[in-house]
């Protein structure tokens, strides 16, 4: 099934800034989304120098026949940090091949494999998340005389709290955005998957930032738009160790057990925990990472009787050494923190151990390192 780009846009955005992530530390981006329904999408920019972000008049023309994208798998929350912060892993991810395709409507894009971990996924590009996200940034480029043809290839579980959704999304976006040059900006390629998050799976960007960013990535609004990079330091060893069981928790669900109010005194130790967790990254203090990593008082105790052993797993993974342990975005998997590749692999042991006994589930343990890149073109053939 082919779509279109060209039914009504769903967002104006009004007022970019950006600051340039090759002179800053800590690069701030700010969109200004306005309501939804719009009928054109404009860009007011404001700022004198705005290095990606251009305004688009023009139907681009391809600067590929075929681009090949890769998206890595990302930690969500990160504890304490809701809906605000989180962080992209290497070597596991979703590929996204694009091709122009002659025989798909000019401006419409067809989804024609999925191969890997997406057997359940809907090849209608309405309802499949990199099939959404590639129509936003068609929308965006206002593509009307090229049709593309998009191949997915899932290296990740789905519904696994790694991201799986949103590493579909940022590796299409990223697929449409240059095989057209490359014209929009990362902020507007986070907004593309956000339109595609927000459909599966709730408008949160802390899987979609990261995945198309790399490294954490804090966002501190979300209307308007506003992300921030926080680099951890080059020389620091950080390894995540991750435990996949098998068992699914759809995000929608476990969205739905969190509570709609707190107490202030949660409030105030959260907020906490998490300025603790932002400047432990910045610093490169790994002890002070995993301790904020472990410390959230409002989301993982509503999550965490709803995955078996989760509790069980947590203790496992403090006993065998870790600095910290939380669930991986809605879950199941299971996060923990460490600084040696070995070490992280007998936490993992003991984690897998511990999802076994305590909830009867088998699970996959893995140790791995922080992705500081993002997603990105891994091959491309010119015109
Ligand atoms: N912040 C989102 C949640 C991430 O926890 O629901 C989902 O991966």
């Amino acid at each position: 099934m082919a779509v279109s780009s060209q039914s009504p846009l769903q967002l104006k955005l009004r007022h970019i800034s950006t600051t340039n992530s090759t002179t800053q530390p800590h690069p701030t981006v700010t969109f200004f989304p306005k309501s939804h329904l719009q009928s054109s999408l404009k860009f007011n920019i404001s700022v004198s120098a705005v290095p990606k972000s251009v305004a688009i008049t023009a139907d681009p023309e391809p600067c590929f026949t075929s681009v090949k994208s890769f998206a890595p798998a990302t930690v969500a929350n990160l504890g304490p940090g809701f809906d605000f912060l989180g962080c992209a892993v290497d070597g596991i991810g979703d590929y996204v091949t694009l091709r122009v395709d002659p025989n798909v409507h000019p401006g419409e894009v067809s989804i024609s494999d999925i191969s890997g971990a997406g057997s359940k996924l809907s090849k209608n590009p309405l309802w499949n998340c990199a099939g959404i996200a590639a129509i936003a940034v068609m929308k965006m480029l206002k593509i009307r005389s090229v049709g593309l043809s998009l191949s997915l290839e899932k290296g990740l579980p789905l519904g696994s709290g790694l991201g799986s959704s949103a590493a579909s999304a940022a590796a299409a976006a990223v697929a449409v955005n240059e095989l057209f040059g490359g014209k929009l900006s990362v902020s507007e390629l986070v907004l593309a998957g956000l339109e595609s998050e927000s459909k599966v799976s709730g408008y949160h960007a802390d899987n979609v930032a990261p995945s198309i960013m790399g490294g954490f990535v804090l966002i501190r609004s979300y209307d308007p738009l506003e992300l921030m990079q926080l680099k951890f330091p080059h020389e620091r060893d950080l390894f995540f160790v991750l435990v996949n069981p098998e068992f699914e928790a759809p995000t929608k669900k476990m969205r739905a057990a969190l509570p709609p109010e707190i107490t202030m005194s949660h409030h105030v130790w959260n907020c906490s925990q998490a300025g603790a967790l932002v400047a432990s990254v910045l610093q490169g203090d790994l002890a002070g990472f995993g301790k904020a990593l472990s410390s959230d008082k409002i989301v993982e105790p509503r999550r965490a009787p709803l995955i078996p052993g989760m509790e069980a797993v947590k203790k496992a993974a403090i006993e065998a050494g870790a600095f910290g342990c939380t669930i991986s975005g809605a879950g199941p998997t299971a996060v923990a923190v460490t600084d040696d590749e070995e070490t992280g692999r007998k936490i993992g042991e003991r984690m897998v151990e511990a999802f076994l006994e305590g909830g009867n589930l088998k699970a996959l343990a893995m140790v791995k390192q922080l992705d500081r890149v993002g997603a990105r073109l891994v091959s491309s053939i010119p015109r």
